[in-house]
């Protein structure tokens, strides 16, 4: 029903004799309650847009993660050499320049793809201010991800410009990451509160293996990331790498990989029979990420890197990581309306009227 029908039948005008031979009079009560109703209604429907508008932030910026590393293992990376202009002239490519057509496609897509995900996180500032009253950490979450966002189109831009300089690169992905992480987070604070066993309280112990959780996962990609510095996809033949030893870094990074699986096997085990079931879920689809992941990352180092599975290396981390923040996000507490810091213990979770969670 629209908010001028309902507003319509409850109108304080209508005549009190009408109401004798059917439904019982209208108060100011009853008038209060079904505006109140009205309003709840389109509170839901905002609130309902706010999470589809967060999948799409999450999703298009995992998207273009994978975009970039495809940028990177076509040797695509110049293929508009300079920025924000394609070539000095001209803001899109045109035929005739040093690399080849599909290059520059790729590179000047990846560029054009960073105004979708600006438009969809913009939205979801929008969006979060138009549903206010929300806790202090989304207010927080929605400014960090148009200014991540604004910081990447900038950030890629000095990419280009130090022509493709292994650290710049390495910083770009990071980025990328903590943005996926607001996103993702964003995107489950914004759901209806969780019920029966998904509310129970998750022992501060646990909360803190997922914090060590999450700082290890972070060493392990930012090890990954100078492997790549190290390795062969510059992406372009003629810029230069880190000048590490490829192997040891390899070792380093699969050494934290294994640090990560067994500390995330141990969760696994904790909460096998205890604990809110969708975390413990949560855990599981992390575990089997990370062994697939483990097992492209063995194969891709045993065949020489071979692009195509660097590719999916690529976007096993940023679906790695984006559990890892689901794993985070679920093993904390709910969160009141202008509350900064999560309260300890379930009584909170069940007894909050507000759909948002920390
Ligand atoms: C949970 C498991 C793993 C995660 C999350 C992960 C993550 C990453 C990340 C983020 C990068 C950098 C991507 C980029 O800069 O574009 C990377 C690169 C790399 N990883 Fe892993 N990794 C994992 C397991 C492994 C394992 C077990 C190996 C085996 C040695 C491995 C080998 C490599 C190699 C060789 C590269 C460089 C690829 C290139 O030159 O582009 N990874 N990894």
């Amino acid at each position: 029903m629209t908010r001028a029908a309902s507003l319509e039948q409850t109108d304080p005008m209508e005549p009190i004799e009408r109401s004798e031979a059917g439904p019982a009079p209208r108060t100011d009560h009853s008038d209060h309650a079904d505006r109140d109703a009205v309003e709840r209604a389109a509170d839901d429907a905002g609130r309902q847009r706010l999470r589809r508008f967060a999948l799409a932030a999450v999703i298009t910026n995992i998207g273009i993660v994978f975009s970039g590393g495809l940028v990177r293992v076509t040797g695509s990376g110049l293929g508009c050499p300079t920025w924000p202009t394609c070539d000095g002239n001209n803001l899109v490519p045109l035929p005739g320049g040093e690399h080849s057509g599909i290059q520059t496609a790729i590179e000047f897509g990846n560029r054009l793809l960073s105004f979708v995900v600006l438009a969809s996180v913009v939205a979801v500032f929008v969006q979060v201010r138009r549903t206010r009253p929300h806790p202090a950490a989304i207010e927080r979450l929605a400014w960090v991800l148009p200014i991540g966002v604004l910081a990447q189109v900038v950030l890629g831009g000095i990419t280009v410009l130090t022509r493709l300089s292994p650290l710049t690169v390495a910083g770009h992905f990071l980025l990328s990451m903590v943005l996926i992480a607001a996103a993702v987070a964003l995107y489950h604070r914004v759901q209806p509160a969780p019920t029966g066993a998904d509310a129970e309280p998750v022992g501060a112990g646990l909360r803190w293996a997922t914090m060590a959780l999450a700082v290890v996962a972070a060493v392990v990609l930012v090890l990954g990331t100078l492997v790549t510095g190290a390795g062969p996809h510059a992406g372009d033949p003629d810029v230069g790498r880190l000048g590490l030893d490829i192997r040891i870094m390899a070792i380093a990074h699969a050494d934290a990989v294994w640090a990560l699986v067994g500390l995330t096997i141990a969760l696994v085990a904790v909460t096998w029979r205890s604990g809110p079931p969708r975390l413990r879920t949560a855990l599981r689809v992390l575990l089997g990420l990370q062994l697939v992941q483990g097992a492209v990352g063995y194969t891709q180092y045993a065949l020489g890197i071979p692009a195509a599975l660097v590719a999916v290396h690529i976007l096993g981390a940023a679906l790695m990581w984006a559990t890892v923040t689901t794993v985070w996000v679920w093993a904390r507490p709910q969160l009141e309306e202008g509350a900064d810091e999560p309260e300890s213990g379930a009584e909170h979770a069940r007894t909050t009227p507000s759909p948002i969670r920390s």
